[in-house]
């Protein structure tokens, strides 16, 4: 049974048939999804489809690209949410975007709610999932400073280098569609070096949807594909991928089997 550590069901792609695409799940041997929030609304949905769907799972928190005036307010928000719904299992999004050419007040104020919602992750004993685009070192910094929190770098983009760490600081590793593209020679001498142990899979659903299917809309449906690309990179069967990372998303995220 595959876990689909990070996709976004209140996408708006998701609106005509989201209830018939989640209902399939299990039948295509899709037995977990975590959908992780970027601000209040989508937090609060993917807690509504937590709630819905005894597979799914909820995430909530502000992702880096949607911080708003008023965010102190929003985390509030976020906080009763993790306190208050027992499918809460992790802060997420969170992180630093720095794709878009932000300026400086605008990295900076991504940095304060990074490092205010890893404290939140500390205070109520959760983990994170940690979004870095562009903006390794900073991350890197900011993840140094809770040493007591742990969590998983996802669509991991980064270096061999800042993987060990990672991996020192208790961190997971997940991958997206990214690693099926011809051209992802870094995310392929990482999966090589991180031990399975530490490794997860995802969609990143509507996003990043995997070979043969680039471009198309993703869902959870094409997540099988992450598991036989790590199989094949580490010379295993896709089978033994499955079962040890949806071991390793049930670990990290508190989901008794
Ligand atoms: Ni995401």
């Amino acid at each position: 049974m595959l876990f689909d550590t990070h996709a976004h069901y209140d996408d708006e792609r998701f609106d005509e048939d989201r209830d018939t695409l989640l209902a399939s799940m299990p039948e295509n041997n899709v037995g977990l999804i975590l959908n992780p929030g970027c601000d209040v609304e989508s937090s609060r949905k993917a807690v509504s489809y937590a709630n819905k769907y005894p597979f799914v799972y909820a995430a909530v928190g502000i992702h880096p690209e949607n911080i708003e005036d008023g965010w102190e307010a929003d985390l509030e928000t976020i906080r009763a949410l993790a306190q208050n719904e027992s499918k809460v299992r992790a802060i997420g999004e969170i992180g630093l975007d720095y794709y878009w050419g932000k300026d400086e007040r605008a990295r900076a104020r991504q940095q304060v709610v990074f490092a205010r919602q890893m404290e939140l992750a500390r205070a109520l004993h959760l983990p994170v999932i940690v979004h870095d685009r562009d903006a390794h070192a900073d991350s890197m910094e900011i993840t140094r400073r809770y040493p007591d929190v742990i969590g998983v770098y996802h669509c991991y983009a980064g270096h061999v280098e800042m993987a060990r760490e990672l991996l020192k600081l208790g961190y997971y590793l997940s991958f997206t569609g990214v690693i099926t593209f011809k051209n992802a020679k870094k995310a392929k001498e990482v999966i090589r070096e991180v031990p399975m142990e530490r490794l997860m899979i995802e969609t990143d659903s509507p996003y990043m949807a995997p070979e043969p299917f680039r471009g198309r809309r993703n869902s959870s449906l094409y997540v099988h594909r992450m598991a036989e690309t790590i199989a094949e990179i580490k010379g295993i069967s896709a089978a033994e991928v499955e079962r040890i990372t949806t071991e390793n998303g049930r670990q990290l995220f508190g989901i008794s089997g």
